[in-house]
């Protein structure tokens, strides 16, 4: 029996209906850019496994680290012990990170590390003394799918039957370049009667919107007026992180630098899972104190699992290097030069990019995961491409390692698929 058909017995997928889509496509193989399944077709994978194997899937430099490091030590609990991976890790993130950040507290996944950010947030008041619960986020923004993730989240087809459960959140529009004042004017009205404990947000690039893009002058502003009235900011960079808005972090391209911020997905570039919630000695030093009750009791049992923080050494030594620096580079001028060749073509609404994210908004409307999806979806893997469209946004988040000669493959698939809108 087929991978595919011993699957529907015992498994259950995330974000899927199984009753209406009961297959899932059998992957037996990844290399590279390209992903193999068990009838052995092959299709280059570009969003990079939700936008995690930016250096390719098994890279070989990874690979042999993290090989090397499992028979050295594979698992020690990190409460009360700490091991080189991790020491590391701190050390050479540190200098990465945009400035400000010094602490580095280790979380599971995404959703985790926005999970660690809230609850940090909200115990550094309540260290300091001060009720503060109602945070600020975006509309349309994705933090994941615990429950403080989901409740800064905006994007409602994920939360629907759990509203009732969720945090007090105030919404905000994200910055166009024509809204900021106004922003402003509803933050001095919220603030004016709610204890804010936090801002939380995407920076400039909002991912499971549909890679919707701000405005960084906005953001800017934004952020100076919450550090002014003392509320902490707490960049989500899960996506955005290590380079693939063409600097390290997204938030290095605005002035005004968070107080904590979330890691995950490129953090060990698709080898295992592994977040970071990192945050300023200031945030730090309100958890030090004579009671343990003072210190941050918040922890998973995989906390700095050390083959998790080589995978994640040797992805910020790959990142570093002139080849992948260039290659980011590469896939930006093509990104652009693509956009100009199909940005008047009658299916196409508007094309945006920054770094080696491209999105292209279709001239339709569409459900997120409506009969067009399904349709752009087959298209794409009958050509040989995994793209996972939202709704009637197509994008692509290629790996850095990807060859101009596949990257021209995705280009002219999604530009056939734009005959069949
Ligand atoms: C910006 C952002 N934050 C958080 C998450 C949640 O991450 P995870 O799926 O690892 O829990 C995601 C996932 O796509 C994301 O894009």
């Amino acid at each position: 029996m087929s991978l595919k058909e011993r699957d529907k017995k015992h498994l259950w997928h995330p974000l899927k209906q199984h009753h209406t889509h009961p297959d899932s496509l059998a992957i037996v193989k990844a290399h590279g850019c390209t992903l193999v399944d068990e009838d052995g077709n092959a299709y280059i994978d570009a969003i990079a496994s939700w936008y995690t194997s930016m250096f390719g899937h098994c890279n070989d430099y990874i690979t042999s680290r993290v090989s090397y490091q499992m028979q050295q030590l594979d698992q020690i609990m990190f409460s009360d012990f700490t091991h080189e991976p991790a020491v590391k890790l701190s050390e050479e993130l540190i200098k990465i990170l945009p400035q400000g950040q010094n602490r580095i507290f280790f979380n599971d996944n995404g959703s985790t590390a926005v999970e660690g950010a809230i609850k940090m947030a909200l115990q550094y008041y309540f260290n300091k003394s001060e009720k503060r619960s109602t945070f600020i986020a975006f509309e349309d923004g994705f933090h994941g799918d615990t429950f403080g993730a989901m409740s800064v989240s905006g994007l409602s087809i994920y939360n629907g039957p759990f509203e009732d459960f969720l945090m007090d959140i105030k919404r905000i529009p994200v910055p166009d370049g024509t809204n900021t004042e106004e922003i402003l004017t509803t933050l001095k009205t919220i603030i004016s009667s709610e204890a804010i404990a936090g801002f939380v947000y995407e920076p400039l690039v909002q991912g499971a919107a549909g890679m919707k893009t701000h405005d960084a002058v906005g953001l800017n502003a934004l952020l100076k007026f919450f550090k002014s009235n003392d509320i902490l900011t707490i960049a989500d960079e899960v996506m955005t992180g290590f380079g693939k808005t063409g600097k390290s972090f997204a938030s290095d391209y605005i002035e005004t630098k968070p107080d904590i911020i979330c890691l995950s997905k490129a953090l060990t570039a698709g080898l295992v899972p592994m977040a970071i919630t990192s945050c300023t000695e200031d945030i730090y030093k309100a958890f030090l104190g004579n009671t343990i009750a003072k210190g941050f009791m918040h922890c998973h049992t995989y906390s700095a699992n050390p083959i998790a923080c080589t995978a994640s050494l040797a992805s910020i030594e790959l990142l570093q290097t002139e080849d992948i620096q260039n290659s980011i580079k590469r896939i930006s001028a093509s990104h652009k030069a693509f956009e100009k060749k199909i940005e008047n073509h009658p299916s196409v609404k508007t094309t945006r990019s920054i770094g080696v994210i491209l999105a292209i908004d279709l001239n339709t409307t569409a459900n997120r995961y409506g009969d067009l999806r399904d349709k752009l979806l087959s298209h794409f893997m009958k050509n040989g491409v995994f793209l996972r469209p939202l709704g009637n946004t197509i994008y692509i988040q290629p790996p850095y390692v990807i060859t101009e000669e596949e990257l021209q493959k995705v280009y002219s698939t999604i530009k056939s698929s734009l005959e069949i809108v």
